[in-house]
């Protein structure tokens, strides 16, 4: 599998016949090195209704004939907006092409702004367990740390965790490494972290605190790929 850092929380995971982008953010993304519009992929999947995860979702659905794959809310929104949508909750999962989803707890808020300045409820932001190739990968989504990460670890063996470590908007390093334990997370990718002046982090020295842990990651920059085997 190979696994693609878009920056901020934008990750992309192909297998050579199948590929899919969760949250992206690349048009307005300072640290963006990739075009929306060079982005090939069959399903888009959304953590939670924020711009910063959901900007180029409507383009990349549309040019592509993707299906996005969000919570119910926020399916029906992008509905809305002409693309195709699976809308689910948290606790389910649903199976497609490439494999299956599970949508699971994340705490944080989730919405859009109208063109008008109205704020729209967008269901609850969420977490996401992808099985896929062979491997089960946690998307964290937006999310504080809480104790039911620990049951997530408890039901899911976790390959590989994208985890926020930026702060302000989400967890910082050290909130993130007790997550990355109750996950009890393999290897971890930090995420949402030096995209702008206000969550600056340094990824390579949270990768390092996992260590005595026994846990591997890789703070990846933007617009890398790594192969996970
Ligand atoms: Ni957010
Ligand atoms: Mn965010």
């Amino acid at each position: 599998m190979q696994i693609t850092y878009h920056g901020h929380s934008c990750v992309q995971l192909s297998d050579g016949r199948h590929s899919l982008i969760i949250d992206p953010f690349l048009t307005g993304n300072p640290v963006a090195v990739t075009r929306a519009e060079d982005i090939a992929v069959q399903h888009v999947l959304l953590t939670h209704g924020h711009s910063d995860h959901i900007a180029d979702a409507v383009g990349i659905a549309k040019r592509n004939d993707a299906e996005v794959i969000a919570i119910f809310e926020l399916a029906s929104y992008m509905e809305s907006q002409g693309v195709k949508a699976t809308g689910m909750n948290i606790g389910g999962s649903v199976a497609k092409e490439f494999g299956r989803v599970k949508m699971v707890q994340a705490f944080h808020s989730s919405s859009v702004m109208t063109d008008d300045g109205r704020i729209v409820y967008m269901g609850m932001p969420a977490g996401l367990i992808i099985h896929f190739a062979g491997h089960t990968i946690l998307h964290c989504g937006d999310t504080s740390l809480f104790g039911d990460m620990k049951l997530i670890g408890e039901r899911h063996e976790i390959d590989l965790a994208f985890i926020p470590i930026g702060d302000l908007f989400t967890m910082g390093p050290d909130d993130a490494a007790l997550a990355a334990q109750w996950l009890k997370a393999k290897f971890v990718v930090p995420i949402h972290y030096n995209t702008f002046p206000t969550i600056q982090q340094d990824g390579d020295q949270f990768v390092r605190s996992l260590e005595p842990y026994g846990i591997q990651g890789k703070a990846m920059k933007p617009g890398e790929s790594i192969n996970f085997a």
